[in-house]
């Protein structure tokens, strides 16, 4: 019988960074899985990977992007997307269902897994749609691997449709009973347009006018709705892109009378303020909006007291055509952003805004937990050997040129950076490094530990 510390691979002298804390430790690997973490775990004729003077995170779980696939490939595809998770030391990526059609039903989960199975460089779940009336295809889906529902309160890219509140409440029981969570976009639909439509009918057209058009109590009242639907239905509630001061304080307090909910946070939302609309004009159209400055500091505090569970990108691709137009009612919400997420948020370490594990616990560990990647987040033997080689010294400008999106236009370009990604492993294998995706796309399937599937 082969020992259990017998390796294929080991990674010698970096620092190991986990969600507690960082020691310098060996790690041994076999077959795609960590097999030990300790000292001096070299060994003769097993083949290594020198990580001093490195930091070696676990690989990071994105749990919010938009790779567009099936119907908006002209956008991004899962092989493009996924390249730019690599290059950003993003090892898992919770894929979004508003793409076209969207992914409501079991048939649509079952083909989209068909497409998109052999194009991934990186491990991915699959969100499926919690739409106006497919409470009956939660359970299907779920038996598919479904990673959870998202719910869009709000509308946004894509043909999808708001449910109505008794649509809302008969989803999120279908989703309790199969024991995932609900992920929710918490912003009034109503409200959005009729302040849309006020604002067109004034004769607005500039990139400032959609913040306007999305005040913050619109996500309050959202949150506040959800959150107390979810409880009643027993339901696992997270909510995406959370955008204000005042709905996280909504959230704090109903948490305090004892709601249970996650929050995110998203990369945007903490590096980019309302003056960035006099910079990059509609490029950083987003929904929910970048918000006044008195909003990203309440975010920053939220991190700094754990009231923010995750960190995510909401990498939302669209073509540098689309990119560029002036007139924020026809612009499109949402930029890409896999890629840099892991240098912006190195930078803020850098800067004393968070620590390094604090990173590996708000993108790495949590959202591992929460979504039940029982192999996912965390360098400890019986792991995945998903890990990213991180230089926290490394001082550069950031080229937009370089990243590997389809559409490489990010607000971010030219911002100088301190810390970068050297090198991405997945399972052991080596998919990023100098600048270059390697290897053929070997990214699987995660599905949740709760489901059926995962127990058969
Ligand atoms: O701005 C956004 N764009 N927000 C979302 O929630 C969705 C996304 C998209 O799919 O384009
Ligand atoms: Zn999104």
């Amino acid at each position: 019988m082969t020992p259990p510390t017998t390796s294929d691979l080991v990674v010698t002298g970096g620092t190991v960074v986990s969600h507690d804390g960082r020691r310098r430790q060996d790690i041994a690997i076999r077959d795609g899985r960590i097999v030990a973490v300790g000292d001096d775990l070299a060994a003769a004729g097993v083949p290594t990977v020198d990580a001093t003077g490195l930091l070696v995170l676990p690989g990071l779980v994105d749990m919010h992007v938009h790779l567009r696939e099936p119907g908006m490939t002209e956008k991004e595809d899962f092989a493009s997307g996924t390249s730019a998770a690599a290059a950003g030391g993003v090892t898992t990526v919770v894929d979004m269902p508003n793409t076209k059609p969207p992914v409501a039903t079991a048939e649509r989960f079952r083909q989209k897994l068909d497409l998109v199975k052999n194009k991934a460089y990186v491990d991915f779940g699959l969100y499926g749609m919690l739409d106006h009336d497919n409470d009956h295809e939660i359970a299907a889906m779920a038996e598919l691997g479904a990673m959870g529902f998202k719910l869009f309160m709000g509308q946004t890219t894509g043909d999808n449709r708001c449910p109505n509140d008794a649509a809302i409440f008969r989803g999120l029981e279908a989703a309790a009973a199969a024991g995932l969570v609900v992920g929710v976009h918490a912003e009034n639909d109503h409200l959005l347009r009729m302040f849309g439509d006020r604002l067109q009918a004034c004769g607005r057209r500039d990139p400032r006018a959609h913040l306007d058009g999305r005040p913050d109590f619109v996500e309050v009242e959202a949150v506040t709705r959800i959150i107390t639907m979810a409880t009643e239905a027993k339901t696992e509630l997270h909510i995406h892109h959370l955008s204000s001061a005042a709905g996280l304080q909504r959230v704090m307090d109903l948490r305090a009378r004892g709601h249970r909910v996650t929050v995110e946070a998203l990369v945007s939302h903490l590096f980019l303020d309302e003056d960035a609309y006099d910079t990059y004009g509609n490029l950083i159209k987003l929904n929910p909006p970048i918000r006044p400055a008195a909003d990203v500091e309440a975010l920053w505090a939220g991190i700094g007291r754990g009231d923010v569970d995750i960190i995510a990108t909401d990498h939302a691709p669209h073509t540098a055509d689309e990119q560029k137009e002036d007139d924020v009612w026809k612009a499109y919400g949402g930029f890409i952003g896999v890629e840099t997420m892991l240098p912006l948020l190195l930078t803020a370490a850098a800067q004393g805004k968070l620590t390094v594990e604090d990173i590996v616990r708000l993108c790495s560990y949590t959202p591992a937990q929460r979504w039940s990647m029982s192999t996912k987040g965390q360098i400890s033997a019986g792991f995945d050997a998903d890990f990213v080689l991180v230089d926290p010294t490394a001082e550069f400008v950031l080229d937009q040129t370089s990243l590997h999106s389809k559409h490489n236009v990010t607000p971010y370009n030219e911002w100088p950076l301190t810390g970068a990604v050297v090198a991405t492993y997945l399972r052991g294998n080596l998919i990023f490094e100098k600048g270059e995706v390697i290897g053929a796309p070997a990214g699987r399937q995660v599905i949740p530990a709760r489901t059926p599937l995962a127990t058969h």
